[in-house]
């Protein structure tokens, strides 16, 4: 497999992986990942490169037919793709690393705390959780309607007691999405890398 991180973002026209994802991996035990909510794959990708082999779950069909066609051409055998609603949904595993990146931004905010536990549960002893999600904060609130969720100060880094923090900021990024005088619009976003003890 080709192994340089922009291979498939040239080819196929997809998003560098996150930088969290690529920051994160020299601290990272090579083995079984979980991407919640994968979108194209760029992540999934990355990650089998890294010789991880990967389930990587999405609701859109049309994403993950997409990497399923990338898996094909590029006979890439280590990623597992599944059509899922993470609304409601139960899942258990063994899992060194679950990442969900720009994801639980778009779930039911109800969702929310179910949703962290299994990855909590199916996350191995040493194995890492990593989050990165939108919020809402007094300096910077949020009023798009087309995020359903949006983390408040402290509320990520509060499901973690009793793991291992490597990384917890709440920093601001820009969105692609512009505001009436054209500036892209900036936000919050809560970043943890945990480990379980
Ligand atoms: C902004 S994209 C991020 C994709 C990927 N994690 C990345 O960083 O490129 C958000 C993804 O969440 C998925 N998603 C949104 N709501 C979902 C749900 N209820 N169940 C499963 N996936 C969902 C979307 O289909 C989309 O692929």
């Amino acid at each position: 497999m080709d192994l340089s991180k922009d291979y498939f973002s040239n080819k196929y026209n997809l998003m560098h992986p996150h930088s969290e994802i690529v920051e994160a991996m020299p601290q990272l035990k090579v083995g079984k990942a979980l991407d919640l909510g994968c979108g194209g794959g760029r992540n999934s990708l990355y990650l089998a490169q890294q010789g991880f082999t990967v389930d990587a779950w999405d609701h859109n069909p049309d994403s993950i037919q997409k990497l399923d066609m990338i898996c094909v051409n590029e006979s890439i055998n280590t990623i597992t793709t599944k059509i899922v609603d993470f609304n409601g949904m139960d899942f258990s595993g063994q899992y060194d690393l679950i990442l969900s990146t720009v994801v639980l931004m778009f779930l039911q905010p109800s969702s929310i705390p179910n949703i962290i536990k299994n990855m909590q549960n199916a996350t191995k002893i040493g194995g890492y959780n990593l989050i990165v999600s939108a919020m809402d904060t007094d300096d910077y609130p949020c009023t798009l309607d087309f995020f359903t969720f949006l983390f408040k100060p402290k509320e990520l880094a509060s499901y973690y007691d009793g793991w291992t923090i490597k990384k917890y900021n709440e920093d601001t990024g820009l969105l692609h999405k512009t505001d009436q005088n054209g500036n892209r619009i900036k936000l919050r976003f809560a970043t943890l890398l945990a480990q379980k003890n």
